[in-house]
């Protein structure tokens, strides 16, 4: 059974694009239900409706974000969904959405990808303050959403190196490469064998 989603989106939808392009090439076996965006001049929304997926756009401006958010949701009772996949979705989800997408084991079904190595370099910019901090090494990490900013159980994580003739473009274009390859293939992950925790139990250090 495919892994049914629905991927959320604010801008250029480039992940959005690779996920596509990973279902098309049964690299990953999941069902786009819909794409839905905060912003209705979001370029993704446009990639999206090019291959013929449905699309939700409404702007947060003005509206509470309760209010948007439960706009949100009323549009996606209409599908069924496994999993909530954020791509540049640039918006933070409440306690009362994530709950709506409640395991039973107590975890949300929303996943999200960021453009550093988590903890390091949560919020908007994450490429910007890596590269002007001046890493030598930086990352992608994929993982499940909580109530809190770019925080959650970590599924996956690839490093890339940052190259001394470097520019800020040259720097991010390799980490954006790295996420186009690493997200469709955590989503294969996901739709193979769930969300497995047992590997991840916490090692009590002593003080
Ligand atoms: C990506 O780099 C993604 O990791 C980042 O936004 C960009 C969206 O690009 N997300 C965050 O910073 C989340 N905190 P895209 O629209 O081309 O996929």
């Amino acid at each position: 059974m495919p892994l049914k989603i629905a991927i959320f989106i604010s801008g250029r939808g480039s992940n959005l694009n690779a996920i596509i392009q990973a279902v098309a090439d049964k690299r990953l076996d999941a069902k786009i239900q819909v794409v839905v965006s905060n912003d209705p001049e979001a370029q993704g929304l446009t990639i999206a409706r090019q291959h013929g997926l449905k699309t939700f756009a409404l702007s947060h401006k003005g509206m509470k974000r309760a209010e948007h958010e439960q706009a949100v949701l009323k549009h996606l009772e209409e599908y069924e969904i496994d999993f909530v996949v954020l791509a540049g979705y640039m918006r933070v989800l409440s306690s009362e959405f994530l709950r709506r997408f409640k395991d039973s084991r107590g975890f949300y079904k929303v996943i999200n990808i960021h453009p550093s190595l988590l903890p390091a370099f949560p919020g908007t910019n994450g490429y910007e303050e890596a590269f002007n901090y001046g890493v030598k090494v930086s990352g992608v990490t994929v993982h499940l959403v909580d109530e809190q900013v770019d925080h959650g159980m970590i599924i996956a994580q690839e490093p890339f190196p940052r190259f001394n003739d470097d520019t800020l473009e040259t720097f991010k274009a390799r980490g954006l490469s790295v996420e186009h390859a690493l997200y469709p293939a955590v989503l294969q992950q996901i739709a193979k064998e769930g969300i497995r925790f047992n590997e991840r139990k916490k090692v009590e250090t002593a003080k």
